[in-house]
């Protein structure tokens, strides 16, 4: 997620926005810039791809003395991470930075082009800042620009804006993405979180949906998106960094988990066009014939990227008849002399996009001559840079060592990518209309399901915390979740868990069933529900401490049932999963474990 401060007062405000922008860190970027205005209007603008460190590096040989300014780390969404793609973007006397993206953003470059405008980089804050510097006239403010300008924007956005002409106050504005003004003696803050403000100020105005701020050294002034004054209401923040960048939630897990609608929204913004039932991915860089041509596809990665692989392959051959899936645990396929058959394209999945095993099988694939497609989320990480396309997750920087918005975000862009697939093969959208359907509701539907679930799971967490082993079953697309599920508990609570396909228990491992063990039971109400409610009856009758997760209102006997209630009917496997990430959670906790730095694991396995 991008970054935002800025700074008018009586001290330096390089130093200031730099050390500002060093806070937001955490939030994950790929690019970060400064811009000041001295008294006279001289602008000093300094942008770098790659770290604030960089940005300070540039700061040293470009030194003013300037008070006033604002400064972005950029995490990129339209335009690849680079120099001309960073903040601030300056057009004529307006320099801008902006979190969000603005969605109409192309139609309002035609007409700023028409009107004599042209543009340097490939990105929709450009687009804004000319559009507020063709409406900021020697008698407009920059505040009636800025109203002016946002009542024509289509989109979510954080800004704040500088006018060279008047170098005595910076507008700020929020609709969708959030904004913080800290007020200072004679000094004012501006910040997408509190966390740029500690050890400045603890009086803070968060700005509300469609706010606006015109901030001076020491005072705000507040309007609405209608330019009605509006009192503001000043609060005093928390001064704990590490409390507010957990935004609330007592670790980075459980805030991950609860982003996931968040998140996914982000992955297919853009990229389902609902109305008319049609995925559409930029970074594919395939034509329609090419993706005609395509027969089998090689999903690659460790751990969660994996089992993320494993349940898009059983999801996406539901819809292409004659393309086969072949999902590889990385740090085996590498070693491997793998065929590779006709017309394959692979999909390297990874949340760091720098795990070595995965960047190997990329780098072997790529020199058999297989094209291979990123679906990751680290914008500019290695992987990136060496695929010959691919997808960006857009989750934001995923803190937590556990995996959880990563995890479902990469099967949902692995589906979009099985959409184009089918669409490029003539599959009608009537028939990709239950997966298109499912993945627009998704993120609600996730919502719905941790409100309604979440206060059990935490009860149930506490009754199982004690066991050290568990089994985890499901069939077909229940399957990946229980190795996922599995895993989750495994990495964060040490419980011996393993996740077996159900039809395998009777092959051995249900001898392990006794009291030491306790067993979840994934139970889909589709076609195969008696075959695996007959699994779940097989443990039962060996004394087995079952807990039934199920979609099914049907009557099941089991230790502890959860239901989870829902009108998707493709993607309920997702659903299933946050239940578990809940439960991994819980138990974690009621363990006393370390939640986001569990024992012997890092978050990017760069080593192998
Ligand atoms: C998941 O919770 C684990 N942290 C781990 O399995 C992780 O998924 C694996 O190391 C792959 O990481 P990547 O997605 O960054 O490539």
């Amino acid at each position: 997620m991008c970054g935002i401060v800025g700074y008018i007062g009586d001290r330096k405000a390089q130093n200031l926005l730099i050390s500002g922008l060093k806070r937001l860190e955490y939030r994950g970027y790929d690019s970060a810039g400064i811009a000041t205005l001295s008294s006279t209007g001289q602008l000093t603008c300094l942008r770098e791809k790659g770290k604030v460190a960089q940005l300070a590096a540039l700061q040293v040989t470009n030194e003013v003395d300037d008070s006033i300014g604002i400064g972005h780390t950029r995490w990129a969404t339209h335009g690849t991470p680079s120099i001309v793609n960073a903040h601030p973007h300056t057009v004529g006397r307006i320099t801008l930075v902006h979190n969000g993206i603005i969605e109409n953003y192309q139609d309002l470059k035609q007409i700023l082009e028409s009107k004599g405008y042209s543009f340097k980089s490939d990105t929709d804050t450009e687009v804004l800042t000319a559009l507020i510097d063709s409406l900021y006239k020697d008698d407009v403010s920059l505040l009636d620009a800025v109203l002016g300008s946002l009542q024509l924007v289509v989109g979510a956005y954080g800004i704040a804006v500088l006018a060279s002409n008047k170098p005595n106050h910076i507008v700020a504005a929020r609709s969708g993405s959030p904004l913080i003004i800290g007020l200072g003696d004679e000094e004012t803050f501006i910040a997408s979180d509190a966390s740029a403000l500690v050890g400045h100020t603890n009086q803070a105005i968060y700005l509300k949906e469609g706010e606006i701020a015109v901030c001076r050294a020491g005072t705000v002034e507040l309007y609405d998106i209608a330019a009605n004054p509006i009192t503001p209401a000043v609060e005093t923040i928390e001064s704990d960094m590490q409390a507010i960048q957990k935004d609330g939630y007592d670790h980075f897990l459980l805030k991950e988990i609860h982003e996931q609608p968040e998140a996914l929204r982000s992955t297919l913004a853009g990229r389902l066009r609902s109305g008319s039932l049609y995925a559409h991915l930029g970074g594919i860089n395939m034509s329609d014939t090419e993706l005609r041509e395509i027969r089998n596809i090689i999903v690659v990665g460790c751990g969660t990227a994996n089992y993320a692989g494993q349940l898009a392959a059983y999801l996406i051959e539901q819809f292409t008849e004659d393309v086969s899936i072949q999902v590889e645990i990385a740090s085996e396929f590498r070693y491997r002399s793998f065929h590779i058959p006709e017309n394959s394209v692979a999909l390297i999945v990874s949340q760091s996009g720098e795990t070595a095993d995965t960047l190997a099988c990329l780098t072997e694939l790529k020199r058999r001559g297989v094209r291979c497609l990123g679906i990751v989320n680290a914008v500019g990480s290695t992987i990136t840079r060496e695929v010959d396309g691919g997808v960006y997750v857009h989750v934001g920087p995923e803190i937590s060592v556990a995996s959880t918005k990563a995890f479902t975000s990469q099967v949902a862009a692995m589906i979009l990518f099985g959409l184009m697939i089918a669409q490029a093969k003539g599959t009608s959208t009537q028939e990709l209309s239950t997966f298109i359907n499912d993945l627009n509701d998704l993120p609600t539907e996730i919502e719905k399901l941790i409100t309604d679930l979440e206060p059990d799971i935490k009860t149930l967490a506490k009754s199982y915390a004690g066991y050290d082993h568990a089994l985890y079953f499901g069939r077909n697309t229940l399957f990946p979740i229980a190795l996922e599920g599995a895993l989750k508990l495994k990495e964060i609570s040490y419980i011996q868990a393993e996740a077996y396909a159900a039809g395998e228990l009777k092959h051995g491992p249900i001898a392990l069933v006794d009291d030491s063990f306790f067993e979840v039971a994934l139970i889909a109400d589709n076609w195969l529900y008696e075959k695996s409610k007959s699994n779940l009856i097989e443990v039962n009758a060996r004394g087995g401490h079952v807990i039934a997760i199920t979609d099914s209102k049907k009557h099941i006997q089991a230790e502890t049932i959860v239901r989870v209630s829902t009108s998707l009917t493709q993607l309920t496997p997702l659903l299933f999963n946050v239940v578990l990430q809940l439960f991994a959670y819980y138990v974690s906790l009621e363990r006393g474990n370390d939640v986001d730095q569990p024992r012997n694991l890092a978050k990017s396995v760069t080593v192998e």
